[in-house]
């Protein structure tokens, strides 16, 4: 047990895959996991562990920003000996081309915080997702038959949601070849790579810094569906 995390050692399963909200992954646990038991609330953060295809898996929150999913990822990794962490969420595109649905494999995530001081003073900008995860989501979304609308790239994890006067232009993001934004996944690659653990995420297109167009109400719960079947499918293939 860890200040943020009742759960006993052997409850957490070696997978654990990762949403912001932790309604959303109540949501996966209870449609995709048999036998499930929820094995952490605290902070609300709640934590199901099950079974996919007899593989044991654990689903858990991670909340909003680096510093929040740096401290559950890095108890995870440490204190319970956790080995792959997968997080599925939303992003905004940061380019046209990108439709409201689409999903992204984010094999590369930027950003300008200095989170990496506390990581051995990394000072990389750009930290990658583990290459074997990477390689086993192509190929889950090619078996779904996904690639059309599977984007596989670089991410901004960006530390505002809400800016006033900021000076950058999303041109400026995109003149680095990134294509998306989200606020957790430089934290979690850059916390696999200290301790030498893997971790993947995968995101779903929420909404359109360029063309405006976002997934509201009802469609939200629906449209991430799809990001689900795909994350099934990489589960399924890890053992
Ligand atoms: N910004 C940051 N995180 C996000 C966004 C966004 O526009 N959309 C979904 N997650």
């Amino acid at each position: 047990m860890t200040a943020h995390n009742e759960a006993k050692k052997e409850d957490i399963a070696k997978i654990v895959l990762m949403a912001g909200d932790p309604l959303r992954a109540s949501f996966f646990a209870k449609k995709y996991l048999k036998n499930y038991k929820l094995v952490n609330s605290l902070r609300g953060m709640l934590t199901f562990t099950g079974y996919i295809n007899d593989l044991k898996v654990t689903v858990m929150g991670h909340g909003m920003g680096m510093e929040s999913i740096g401290i559950y990822a890095y108890e995870l990794y440490k204190f319970y000996d956790v080995d792959i962490i997968i997080r599925f969420g939303s992003c905004g595109g940061y380019i046209k081309e990108l439709n409201l649905f689409d999903l992204i494999i984010a094999e590369k995530a930027y950003s300008e915080s200095n989170y990496g001081l506390g990581f051995n003073n990394e000072i990389n900008d750009t930290m990658e997702a583990s290459r074997d995860l990477v390689e086993k989501a192509i190929l889950a979304s090619q078996k779904l038959k996904f690639m059309q609308k599977t984007k596989i790239g670089k991410i901004h994890s960006s530390l505002w949601f809400y800016t006033e006067g900021f000076k950058t232009q999303i041109k400026d993001y995109v003149d680095k070849k990134i294509i998306a934004v989200e606020m957790e996944s430089y934290a979690l690659y850059l916390i696999a790579k200290t301790l030498n653990k893997k971790a993947l995420t995968i995101l779903t297109v929420s909404d359109n810094l360029i063309t405006k167009k976002e997934i509201k109400g009802i469609e939200r719960q629906k449209g991430f569906i799809d990001m689900f079947e795909l994350l099934k499918e990489i589960v399924t293939n890890l053992n």
